[in-house]
C-alpha cells in the first residue's frame, strides 16, 4: 500500500521487485510515447506517480483511462531523489477495474464547497474532503485513546429516548406516521432522538466513576448558521467525585491531547489545511497546545462587553442576558485571542441540571469559547442535591415524572460530579480552519440541506 511505501526507507524500496497498487486515477497525461498517471490508492493523502510507455501491451487503452477510473497496476519502483515523490512506479501491467463516465464532476478544476455539498457521495475523493474525513477518523481515535488511557469506560447511550436532556424542546419526535397520534408513536409512548447522552451517562458515572459517551446527537433547532447542524457528534464525559474545576482541567487536557495527536497522526492532512484552507492553523493550534487556557466568570465577561469599543448588533449588554455569538467571538478573538472558559452563568439561561452556586443566582457551568468557532464545549458540575434539583425543576415548570429515574440517582448514593459536551464537528472546524460545519460532516443534515 502507498502509505507503507511512502514511509519505507530507500533500502527497502530498492529491495522491492514488483508492487501492485489499486486505486483511482486523479490525472492521466500522455504525450504519445510516455504517460503519467497520478493514482490515489486510498491509504495516503499523497498520490503515487505512475509512468507508462509504449512497451505496455495495452498502451492505447491506458492512454485513454479517464480521471476517476479505478485501476490495478503492477510495476517496478524506481527511486526519484529529484522528484516530488520519493519514487515512481514504472508500469508493466495495467487493468481497468471500473471505467468512469465522461460526465464525472471531479475534473481537475476546483469546485466551490457549495457545489460539492450537492454531491456528498463523490466529494470524499476531492482533496479538501479527503483530508477532512481522514482527520475525522484520526480525531475519533484521539478521543478514545485519551479517555481509555485514563481508564474511562465508554458507554453507548441510547439514540431513541423518552427524555429531552437539555429541556430546550428541540427534539425530533420518533414516528412512523404523520397523523395526529404521532406524538405517542413509539409503541404507545412518546420518544425522540437524543439531544445529549448526558443524563444516561450520569447513571453510569455512579457505577464506573469516569465514563464517556461519543455518538450522534440531534437538534431540531431551525438555525441556519455555519456552526449548527441537525445531526452532529458529541463527546460527553462524566466524572464522579469531581467539581467544575476538575471538569475544566479535563476539557483543557483533552483538547491539548487531541491537537497533539492530530499533528502527529495526520501530518499530511494538517499541512494541506495550512496551505489551502487556513494559513495559521498549525501555528494557532500549536500555540493552544502549549499555553494555559484563560478563565473568566460570566459577570466579568459582561463588564468587558459593556466597556467594549465595538458596536454589537445586540448592544443591550446587561447581566442576565444570553450571550450571542458576536459577544462570544469578541471575548475569545479580541479580548483573549485564544480559548477562554466562561464560568458561573445566570441560572435562568442554563439547563435545569446545573449545580446552583451559593449566591442562588448563578450555576457552576462553563462554556469554552474559541476563535473562529465560538462555543466549542458546554459543561457543568451537576446538581447532586435532591431537594435543590427538585425545586429547580418545579421553578422551571418541568414535569418530573419522566425524569424520576434521573432524580433517583440523587437518592441512591449520588455524589458530587461533573461533565461536559464537546461538539466533535466544531472541533474539526477548529483544527482545520474549515468555515462551515457542512464541510466537515460526511453527509450533513441541516434544516435546508438533506442530500441523500
Ligand atoms: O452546550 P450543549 O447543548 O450541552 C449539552 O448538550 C450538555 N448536555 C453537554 C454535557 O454537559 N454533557 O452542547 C455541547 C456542545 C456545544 O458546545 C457545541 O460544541 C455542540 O455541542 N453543539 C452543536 N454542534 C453542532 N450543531 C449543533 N446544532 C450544536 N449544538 C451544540
Ligand atoms: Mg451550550
Amino acid at each position: 500500500e502507498l502509505y507503507e511505501l511512502m514511509h519505507a526507507s530507500r533500502m527497502e524500496i530498492d529491495s522491492i521487485e514488483y508492487v501492485q497498487l489499486q486505486g483511482w486515477i486523479r490525472t492521466n497525461r500522455c504525450s504519445g510515447k510516455l504517460g503519467f498517471i497520478e493514482l490515489n490508492d486510498g491509504t495516503y493523502f499523497r498520490n503515487a506517480q505512475l509512468v507508462y510507455t509504449q512497451d505496455l501491451k495495452n498502451f492505447a487503452e491506458v492512454e485513454k483511462y479517464p480521471t476517476g477510473a479505478a485501476i490495478t497496476v503492477t510495476g517496478k519502483l524506481v527511486l526519484t531523489p529529484e522528484g516530488k515523490q520519493p519514487f515512481e512506479l514504472q508500469v508493466t501491467e495495467a487493468v481497468l477495474e471500473g471505467d468512469c463516465d465522461r460526465d464525472y464532476p471531479l475534473q481537475k478544476k476546483r469546485h466551490s464547497f457549495e457545489y460539492m455539498r450537492e454531491i456528498p457521495h463523490l466529494r470524499p475523493r476531492a482533496n479538501s474532503f479527503y483530508a477532512i474525513f481522514r482527520l475525522r477518523s484520526v480525531l475519533s481515535m484521539a478521543i478514545h485513546e485519551f479517555f481509555q488511557d485514563q481508564g474511562f469506560v465508554y458507554v453507548h447511550t441510547p439514540v431513541i429516548t423518552g427524555n429531552d436532556a437539555e429541556g430546550a424542546g428541540e427534539t425530533f419526535t420518533v414516528t412512523t406516521r404523520d397523523d395526529a397520534e404521532y406524538e405517542k408513536d413509539f409503541f404507545g409512548k412518546h420518544a425522540s432522538l437524543t439531544v445529549s447522552g448526558q443524563l444516561h451517562v450520569e447513571a453510569f458515572a455512579m457505577a464506573f466513576r469516569d465514563v464517556y459517551t461519543f455518538g450522534p446527537t440531534f437538534r431540531a433547532e431551525n438555525s441556519n448558521t455555519t456552526r449548527h447542524a441537525s445531526e452532529f457528534w458529541m463527546i460527553e464525559p462524566e466524572i464522579a467525585f469531581a467539581d467544575l474545576e476538575d471538569d475544566m482541567n479535563l476539557i483543557e487536557d483533552m483538547i491539548k491531547y487531541c491537537i497533539n495527536y492530530c499533528l502527529e497522526n495526520a501530518p499530511e492532512e494538517m499541512k494541506f489545511f495550512e496551505k489551502m484552507i487556513d494559513k495559521e492553523c498549525i501555528k494557532r493550534i500549536t500555540a493552544v497546545r502549549d499555553s494555559e487556557f484563560k478563565r473568566m466568570t460570566y459577570s466579568e465577561a459582561i463588564e468587558l462587553l459593556k466597556k467594549a469599543d465595538v458596536k454589537f448588533e445586540n448592544n443591550n449588554i446587561e447581566w442576565g442576558m444570553d450571550l450571542q455569538s458576536e459577544h462570544e467571538r469578541y471575548l475569545c478573538e479580541k479580548v483573549v485571542n485564544g480559548p477562554v472558559f466562561l464560568t458561573d452563568y445566570p441560572k435562568d439561561i442554563k439547563a435545569f441540571y446545573m449545580r446552583l452556586n451559593d449566591d442562588n443566582k448563578t450555576v457552576a457551568a462553563c462554556d469554552l469559547l474559541v476563535p473562529g468557532v465560538g462555543e466549542l464545549v458546554g459543561g457543568s458540575q451537576r446538581e447532586e442535591r435532591y431537594d435543590v434539583l427538585e425545586a429547580r425543576m418545579k421553578e422551571m415548570g418541568m414535569e418530573s415524572e419522566s425524569l424520576q429515574w434521573y432524580m433517583d440517582l440523587r437518592r441512591f448514593g449520588g455524589c458530587k460530579h461533573a461533565g461536559f459536551g464537546l461538539g466533535f464537528d466544531r472541533m474539526l472546524m477548529y483544527l482545520s480552519g474549515m468555515q462551515n460545519i457542512r464541510d466537515v460532516e460526511p453527509f450533513p443534515r441541516t434544516p435546508k440541506n438533506l442530500v441523500f
